[in-house]
């Protein structure tokens, strides 16, 4: 049996889950159930990321123990992702005591590949990109995505060689060894390492809140080599490791491109420094913005997926985040229009399909005569094969649709009167259509996929989705 490793970025607990987050958590929760139906031993890993000044920072804030804030807001995600019926196999928490211990022996495995040096250093530190900047990163000498000034910052910390390990990992790039997706994102990827890349120190003197260096106590894991180490700490890499040799290395990273960087590059150079294997797939999906601005608390146009479940239901809250633009570009959303979308999506195009045909095979009473197939995903695998979600969901409406507008062309209310026998079998074609949506649209939809299989095998006419006024 094939398997399948798939994760999702650690998502920082400085505060609750917004519908971004849910965006890369809901597509990774549908290529691991797609997965799981083609019969791949399937393995999902979701998280929350702990350590490192950003969290520290807001916990002194609102003046809560800092174990206990990162307790809260773990809690929301964990919640959120419930009530989207994200089916992980593992949360994991970079305040886990596996994950600090993993953290301490890839750090000790780095060590003593030679790979690492002490050095003195001097930058300026954003703690909201928890990052050193450079000067293309400032405007007016702020941080061009937080707007704030950068902290100067001089101390002594260990460092990457990075530069040792560029001409090895240029290559991977290049041969698709390690494939990072969408092509421009791989073109932009080898066009950062051909720019010199500078080595990037892996420990920090004043942060407080962070995995100690196990050879030089006084240093704290910087929060990204941190961070990244948990995609192999959650298969219990300093452990017993029998879940490490069974799913690493990634068959899927999947994140947004404001960190393709640290995935494409900082973590594969340390795996191959460390000789591990590497991942094999990097997708960096696109950002999405509301009504054309970035999501941001200060904006006040955050949206929460709670909020979402509640107006249309957990599936409507799933097709509506997924189904706004093509999943490798940026786009923008509009609350407005998700009301009209869920409406002529959701509830005319699907739930009308549904119900006008159960309820003529009910009327019609024929529902003895109609025969049951099996059907497959074909119509939506060769897109998720490709991660082409958006191009999945227009299959499957394109199906849909077609369904519908055989209807009214075909009119079985007319044929009842005329020709039984067309009617039969242009009901029976029409059975066999939903068959197959209620298949394919398992991955994105399980829910709605369940009850509309029940609904088939019960020839119960029944309203999926409800019209919102
Ligand atoms: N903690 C790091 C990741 C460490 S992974 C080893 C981090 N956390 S984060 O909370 O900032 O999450 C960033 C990720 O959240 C993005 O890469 C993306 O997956 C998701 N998104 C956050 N906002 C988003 C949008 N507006 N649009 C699309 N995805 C978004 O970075």
């Amino acid at each position: 049996m094939k398997k399948f490793y798939i994760t999702t970025p650690i998502y920082y607990v400085n505060d609750k889950p917004h519908i971004g987050h849910a965006y890369t958590t809901i597509a990774a929760d549908l290529l691991n159930r797609f997965n799981k139906l083609q019969n791949r031993n399937t393995y999902f890993l979701t998280g929350t990321d702990e350590h490192g000044n950003k969290v520290f920072q807001s916990a002194k804030d609102k003046n809560i123990e800092i174990q206990k804030f990162c307790d809260q807001n773990a809690k929301h995600f964990i919640e959120a992702w419930k009530n989207l019926d994200i089916a992980y196999d593992q949360f994991i928490r970079t305040t886990d005591e596996k994950h600090i211990k993993g953290v301490q022996k890839f750090l000790e495995k780095l060590k003593d590949s030679g790979s690492i040096y002490k050095d003195k250093y001097q930058g300026l530190y954003c703690t909201g990109c928890e990052k050193f900047l450079t000067a293309k990163d400032l405007i007016g000498g702020r941080c061009s995505d937080h707007k704030k000034e950068p902290e100067k910052i001089e101390e002594e910390n260990w460092f990457f060689a990075l530069d040792k390990y560029l001409p090895e990992l240029k290559k991977k790039i290049k041969s698709n060894e390690i494939q990072i997706l969408p092509e421009s994102k791989k073109r932009e990827v080898l066009g950062l390492i051909e720019q010199k890349l500078d080595n990037f120190s892996i420990s920090r003197e004043k942060v407080k809140w962070g995995v100690p260096l196990p050879f030089d106590k006084e240093q704290i894991t910087y929060v990204w080599v941190d961070a990244l180490t948990n995609y192999i700490n959650a298969l219990d890499y300093a452990g017993d490791q029998k879940l490490f040799k069974k799913f690493w290395p990634a068959d899927i990273h999947l994140m947004a491109k404001d960190i393709l960087k640290f995935h494409a590059i900082f973590w594969p150079a340390m795996l191959i420094a460390t000789k591990e294997s590497l991942p094999k797939v990097i997708y960096a999906h696109g950002f999405f913005s509301i009504n054309g601005q970035k999501m941001s608390k200060s904006l006040g146009n955050v949206i929460d997926p709670n909020e979402l479940i509640g107006r249309f239901g957990v599936d409507g809250a799933r097709y509506l985040i997924l189904s706004q633009f093509p999943f490798g570009q940026d786009g923008d959303i509009s609350q407005d229009h998700f009301v009209e979308k869920y409406n002529a999506d959701l509830a005319n195009d699907l739930g009308n399909l549904a119900r006008r045909v159960l309820v003529m095979i009910e009327k019609y009473k024929i529902s003895e005569k109609i025969k049951k197939s099996k059907v497959n995903l074909e119509l939506t695998s060769k897109y998720l094969d490709r991660f082409e979600i958006y191009e999945a969901l227009g299959a499957i409406w394109k199906k849909i649709r077609l369904a519908n507008k055989y209807i009214d062309d075909t009119k079985p209310w007319e044929l009842a009167k005329s020709d039984t026998e067309k009617l039969l079998e242009t009901l029976q074609k029409l059975y066999a259509d939903l068959e197959e949506i209620s298949v394919n649209i398992e991955p994105f939809m399980p829910e709605s996929s369940k009850k509309l299989k029940k609904a088939l095998t019960d020839f119960e006419p029944i309203n999926l989705f409800p019209k919102i006024e």
